[in-house]
């Protein structure tokens, strides 16, 4: 990656996506891409069809782009199935970001079924903390959110600074729907997950996610009965970009 690149400032971010909001997805990544160069990383689930679009579409325009997963080591073997299914396709090797201790020394260290007992700290060790490691050096990140996938996403901007991880965050499917991320994928033919067909529409970690009922909030299998409804990766975003930390609100 670039050691050159000079970051932009939050406010140039916060006008940039004024002027991209209604501009088509492929545009956003399209200036994302070519500002920042070899200094930009799609961070990639592997468990929802919005990651999916974005690697299609990417590597459709820039296929030397990496991308990473956070393998927590708690993934379903259909995430793995997925990789190893995308990587044929498209002829690229995601990077695995593993946490430091595994799940066995987690065990030892903070007492067995932490996601049980303290499900945000089992995802600051599993997620946040080796996503912070992936995302050092680079100026800038993909990220498949949408406005639509809950309320602490509603305001979303395509493009913004990333506080809590200090980098720019790209998130050019933000005021996508459901219904165009999977016009996008039977028009692409991309493959997704395959617990898509067996009523998980959403996809984290396994002792994490169960499949929803008809009717139900697609994200209402990810730590289902708590009031948890983040891992931590994503602070509750400002639309002006310009939060200080001390006014950022974590939804982890
Ligand atoms: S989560 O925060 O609830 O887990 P979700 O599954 O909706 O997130 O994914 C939202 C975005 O967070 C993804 O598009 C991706 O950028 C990032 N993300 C979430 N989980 C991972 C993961 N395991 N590996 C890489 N990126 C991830």
């Amino acid at each position: 990656m670039s050691s050159l690149l000079k970051q932009l400032e939050p406010e140039t971010l916060q006008e940039v996506a004024a002027r991209l909001e209604d501009r088509p997805a492929e545009e956003i990544l399209a200036w994302a891409l070519r500002t920042y160069k070899d200094s930009i990383v799609l961070a990639c689930s592997f468990g929802g069809p919005t990651g999916m679009v974005l690697l299609d579409m990417i590597m459709k325009m820039a296929p030397s782009t990496p991308v990473f997963y956070l393998d927590t080591e708690f993934l379903f073997p259909e995430t793995h199935a997925l990789i190893e299914r995308v990587a044929q396709r498209y002829g690229f090797e995601p990077r695995a970001v593993r946490p430091e201790l595994t799940a066995d020394q987690q065990a030892l260290q903070e007492g067995d079924r932490l996601w049980e007992r303290d499900s945000d700290r089992c995802c600051e060790i599993r997620k946040v903390v080796p996503q912070r490691q992936a995302l050092a050096g680079y100026g800038a990140w993909i990220t498949g959110l949408r406005r639509d996938q809950a309320s602490t996403r509603r305001s979303t901007p395509v493009v913004s600074w990333d506080q809590k991880f200090g980098l720019a965050k790209i998130a050019p499917l933000a005021n996508w729907t459901e219904q165009q991320t999977w016009n996008y994928i039977v028009e692409h033919d991309v493959p997704t997950n395959a617990l898509h067909n067996v009523g998980y529409p959403s996809i984290g970690c396994t002792h994490c996610t169960r499949p929803v009922e008809t009717g139900e909030d697609a994200r209402a299998g990810r730590w289902s009965g708590t009031a948890k409804t983040e891992c931590g990766l994503h602070l509750a975003p400002r639309r002006d970009a310009t939060q200080s930390p001390e006014s950022a609100g974590n939804h982890a």
